[in-house]
Parts: structure tokens; C-alpha cells; sequence
């Protein structure tokens, strides 16, 4: 097990839009916080999901996007308290409506806002901070997979978006270069139905087209329930109905944390 005091910056990131980023955040976010973890969960889209998903209040609130705007903000500003005393959650904010309608063109001062914003999530006692980003690899994405130590990639298990995945993670590599510390913990399949045949042959496929060790062994299946936890505002593991897939989300942070595990002890040698 890595040793408390070391901050984890995980951003969860990619190429495609609406293959479970989101949903992977927030419910990894909550296995970490149930697992005994202190977790902050940023919202790095314009589009704001994730405070709309947990405390559906969010839109008013001022968060990661007014931080980067307005130099006066501080990080404890725009640091929201869940009803989960593990949980906190800084929601993407006003300052995004209007990237959404002009698209997101980073200047210099956003990038240093993006790192210095990551560095006060690091220092402010938190174990593990979530960051979900927007589609694609660039403008903040890119920037904040520039200050993160590690990234994972979910992709729906469907056959089209599988071929592009070694393209995503060439791509990554060149972040990389940009940041040396940034872990890439693999692919995880979302949205799997395992009744039905294109989508299992999804999974097989992702495994063939990529080196064992970038494919995460937990698959997130495709569920109602997902849908009814977000119309709540909820993760889906506070869901009686969701431990199921709590117990599939619980797989996916054990597997991360001994990811980071062995990377650790590495460093350590
Ligand atoms: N495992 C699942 N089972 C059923 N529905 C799901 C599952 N995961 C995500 N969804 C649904 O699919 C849609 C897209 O998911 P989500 O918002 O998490 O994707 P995203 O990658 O964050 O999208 P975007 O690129 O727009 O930010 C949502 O409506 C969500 O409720
Ligand atoms: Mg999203």
C-alpha cells in the first residue's frame, strides 16, 4: 500500500466524448471514499456534469473554472462538502458557462492556473484527487494531464471506438514527454453487456490491440442503475440496488491503488 501522505492526482481522460468519464469519476471517487480515503473530485469540463450529478445545486456555485478566471479565488472557495464526510468536491463552475458557448482557448495563465490549482489539491491533506476531464487531449485537458501522476482511460465497450484506443494511448506517451511522472494506468471497458455478442467481442478485441498491462481486469457493465443514481444525485453505490456495481467499482480502485503501488516501490529503490 502506498504511504498516506502521498497525494494521488488521477485524471480521467479521453479521446472520445460520452464513453463513461464521469460516471467512472464519481464512482471511483466514491470506492476510494469508502475504502477510508480522503478524496476531492475536480470537474475539469465546461460542461459541468459532475457537480450536476452530485449536488445538482452546482451551477450557481463558483468552482474549477471561476479558480482559473479569477486570480482573487482561493482553493478553499471552491471546495464543496458532499453528504460524505470523505468526499469533497470542487464543481466546474460558473466561469464555464461561458467556455461552453465561446470553446475553451488556454492562455499562459491558464495553464500556471491549472497547475497551481492541482498543487493546492495536493497539499490541502487530501489522499487521492479525481480529475475529470472534458473530451479529447487538449486546451485543459491537456494541461491538467500535464500536472497529474496518473491518467485512466475508460472506453465503452462498442467496436468502433476500441480501434482508435493505441492511437489515445500513442497520444498519452507524448504527454508524457511533457510530464515524466504521469503514470498511465490503462484502458477500463464501460457500458459492457455481456449478453450480447459485439460487445464482449469489444473487450476482446481492446485486449488484442493492447499490451496486457494497459487493460484494466474490472469492467463497468452497463446498468439502469446509472442513470437512476445521476437522476439522484447520487454515486450508484449509495443505491440498494447498486452493490453490484459498487463491487465492480471497489475492483477497479483495488486495481488502481496496486498500479500506483508498484510504481511506488519503484521510485522507492
Ligand atoms: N455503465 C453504464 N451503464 C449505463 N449507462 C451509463 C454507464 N456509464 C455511463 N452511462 C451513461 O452514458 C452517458 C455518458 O456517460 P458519461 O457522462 O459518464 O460519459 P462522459 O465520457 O463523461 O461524457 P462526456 O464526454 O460528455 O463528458 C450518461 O448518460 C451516463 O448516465
Ligand atoms: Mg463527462
Amino acid at each position: 500500500m502506498y504511504s498516506v501522505q502521498d497525494v494521488i492526482t488521477i485524471g480521467i481522460s479521453s479521446q472520445k466524448g460520452g464513453v463513461g468519464k464521469t460516471t467512472v469519476s464519481i464512482n471511483l471517487a466514491y470506492a476510494f471514499a469508502r475504502a477510508g480515503r480522503k478524496v476531492l473530485i475536480i470537474d475539469a469540463d465546461p460542461q459541468g456534469s459532475v457537480g450536476l450529478s452530485l449536488t445538482r445545486k452546482t451551477r450557481s456555485l463558483r468552482g474549477f473554472f471561476d479558480y482559473l478566471s479569477d486570480k482573487d479565488l482561493s482553493f478553499k472557495n471552491v471546495v464543496v462538502p458532499t453528504r460524505m464526510e470523505t468526499l469533497s468536491l470542487v464543481p466546474a463552475g460558473k466561469g464555464s458557462d461561458y467556455d461552453m458557448s465561446n470553446g475553451f482557448e488556454p492562455s499562459p495563465s491558464t495553464e500556471a492556473g491549472v497547475k497551481s490549482f492541482l498543487k493546492e489539491a495536493e497539499t490541502a491533506g487530501y489522499d487521492i484527487c479525481i480529475v475529470d476531464t472534458a473530451a479529447g487531449l487538449f486546451g485543459v485537458t491537456k494541461e491538467a494531464l500535464m500536472g497529474v501522476d496518473a491518467v485512466l482511460v475508460p472506453q465503452q465497450a462498442e467496436p468502433l471506438g476500441i480501434r482508435s484506443m493505441p492511437k489515445m494511448l500513442e497520444a498519452l506517451k507524448k504527454v508524457r514527454v511533457l510530464n515524466p511522472r504521469l503514470q498511465i494506468l490503462g484502458v477500463v471497458l464501460t457500458m459492457v453487456q455481456r449478453n450480447l455478442r459485439e460487445s464482449v467481442e469489444a473487450g476482446y478485441g481492446l485486449r488484442s490491440v493492447l499490451p496486457e498491462k494497459l487493460v484494466m481486469l474490472a469492467e463497468i457493465p452497463r446498468e439502469d442503475i446509472f442513470i437512476k443514481a445521476s437522476a439522484r444525485g447520487l454515486p450508484v453505490g449509495v443505491l440498494k440496488e447498486g452493490y453490484r456495481v459498487l463491487e465492480e467499482f471497489d475492483l477497479l480502485r483495488k486495481e488502481v491503488e496496486e498500479k500506483l503501488t508498484v510504481t511506488d516501490n519503484l521510485k522507492k529503490r
